[in-house]
């Protein structure tokens, strides 16, 4: 199965931003560690990320054409961004909402994500490791 894995914005510079947060690895490492679980669990994962919203959208444009599933952290974009629920919604395959933070015990403005109801999974707060898991849940759909 191809499996696509959409980071948004700022998460670019993750590994400058609260290691306590967010696992301390840089997006190289956190991306390096996505592609060699998918290669564990069979599965041909590309890592994308993105500042920008336009190009974010673009790319879930285009995984529609190829993606058996699709990992999505859209980063703060996930708490107003209509335009990426827009293009969330229009995945037919299993969509996984991952956040390296546990976003429903941070601040109120976090708590909430425009993108929960159309993930068929959300995995919060487990750092890097939940990309491993949200790859594992795609692996037995
Ligand atoms: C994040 C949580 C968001 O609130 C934040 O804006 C991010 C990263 C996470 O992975 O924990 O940039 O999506």
């Amino acid at each position: 199965m191809r499996v696509a894995v959409l980071n948004g914005v700022n998460l670019d510079v993750v590994g400058r931003r609260d290691p306590e947060l967010y696992g301390g690895l840089n997006i190289r490492e956190l991306e390096s560690r996505i592609f060699e679980w998918g290669m564990e669990l069979e599965l041909n994962v590309t890592c994308r990320q993105t500042n920008n919203e336009g190009e974010y959208v673009d790319w879930c444009h285009d995984a529609l054409d190829w993606a058996g599933g699709v990992i999505v952290n859209p980063g703060a974009w996930s708490h107003y961004s209509y335009a990426i629920r827009d293009a969330i919604e229009l995945f037919k395959v299993p969509v996984v909402e991952v956040h390296l933070s546990n976003i429903e015990e941070r601040e109120e403005w976090r708590r909430h994500s425009v993108i929960a109801d159309l993930a068929a999974k959300r995995i919060l707060g487990k750092g890097p490791e939940g990309y491993k898991e949200a790859l594992e849940w795609l692996a037995k759909q």
